[in-house]
């Protein structure tokens, strides 16, 4: 009889690190590879599951599931947004788990720790929008928010755009700009960082790269400080006034048909009839695959909207997991030494 043994691959945050997973450029390179299967039909995408514990806060959790069927496997990303953690813990919003499971006995293989994945994932997508959307002679880029995803956007775009030497933040408080600055200007040498006391237009008037990543729900980012040329990245809710995607020449979204089911500003735009379908240029994986034109002159103003494609996060833990096994890094822990009827001692143990 042969071994009914169940072991799995344990991976901390700290493992990820080690085993050198915080690497934008795979990430980048990763998100395009599943975006590229994904039009070839090769991924798995069902709904995500949502659990909304209170509608004031939005304190939620969420199961992300899809399967790479080239890679064989199947994950589900399950994270955590509790946006008073900030505020009220001192403790960060989002945090998230991944689980990975081969698909040909349907065991799992994985377990790993998965904010750094996902937040990884949001900004490879954003550097790929800036890739095929941005100047590629971009110098300057703006924030509003300067929290865990306006971090990571900075590396992806100075990845994809290296050209960038000047970084202008504002967030709710000057403490938190204080923080991104200090954080990032060690990783970013040649940037030259401007902290702007809170003041939004101060960080976007006339930035090259525009970037809203906020908690908040408000038009913050206002049309007229975006320059002809420029390109604006939205990752949040509700950041910027309608008339900022009114004036642009092109709107791009990672998934538009997710986009109209939502509450970001594009969202509430379609919803309030003054925004269609034929308003949208393209899904980012027409620009991967080459089916759409990214930027096609200097003077384009262009939209970026991200909801979010979990099957991109999963396709990333998996790259993650791969560098990992390469590296000899994780814990292998037991999931069962044998199956419950054979275990020697099972008299003792079990109660009746
Ligand atoms: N599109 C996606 O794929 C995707 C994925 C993950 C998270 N998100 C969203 O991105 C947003 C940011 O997430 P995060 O993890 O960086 O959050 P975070 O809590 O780390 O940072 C939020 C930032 O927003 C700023 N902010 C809030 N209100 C503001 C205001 N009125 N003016 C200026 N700045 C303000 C805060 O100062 C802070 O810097 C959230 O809305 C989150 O839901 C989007």
């Amino acid at each position: 009889m042969g071994s009914h043994r169940l072991a799995y691959t344990f991976l901390s945050q700290e493992d990820l690190l080690d085993a050198g997973c915080f690497d934008m450029r795979m990430a980048i390179e990763v998100a395009e590879q599943a975006m590229l299967a994904f039009e070839d039909h090769r991924i798995m995408f069902p709904e995500k599951v949502v659990q909304i514990f209170d509608q004031v806060s939005q304190d939620r959790i969420n199961c992300l599931p899809a399967t790479l069927l080239d890679e064989k496997i199947c994950g589900a990303k399950w994270v955590s947004v509790f946006p008073r953690n900030p505020k009220r813990f001192d403790m960060q919003n989002l945090s998230a788990v991944f689980i990975l499971s081969e698909i040909e006995k349907g065991f799992p293989v994985a377990v790993m720790e998965g904010t750094l994945t996902s937040n990884m994932r949001v900004a490879a997508i954003g550097g790929i929008a800036a890739k095929h959307l941005a100047k590629k002679d971009s110098k300057s880029i703006g924030f509003i928010g300067a929290g865990e995803q306006a971090k990571m956007h900075l590396l992806a775009m100075k990845v994809v755009r290296p050209g960038i030497t000047e970084c202008r933040v504002s967030a709710k408080t000057a403490f938190e700009e204080e923080q991104f600055v200090a954080q990032l200007s060690p990783l970013l040498p040649d940037v030259k960082f401007v902290c702007t006391n809170t003041v939004a237009r101060d960080a976007m008037l006339g930035a090259d790269i525009l970037v809203t990543a906020t908690s908040a729900q408000a038009p913050l980012l206002k049309a007229e400080w975006m320059k002809p040329g420029a390109f604006y990245s939205h990752i949040g809710g509700w950041e910027d006034e309608y008339a900022v995607a009114q004036q642009c020449d092109k709107i791009v979204c990672d998934d538009w048909e997710t986009v109209t089911h939502r509450t970001q500003t594009l969202s509430r735009m379609y919803r309030d009839g003054l925004l269609s379908h034929n308003d949208i240029h393209a899904d980012l994986h027409e620009l991967v695959s080459g089916g759409k034109a990214g930027r096609e002159s200097a003077e384009e103003r262009i939209y970026f909207n991200a909801v979010g494609l979990a099957y991109v996060d999963v396709a990333l833990a998996q790259a993650m997991y791969k560098r990992a096994q390469t590296a000899h890094i994780g814990e292998q822990l037991t999931l069962q030494e044998t199956m419950v009827f054979e275990h020697h001692n099972i008299l003792s143990k079990v109660r009746l």
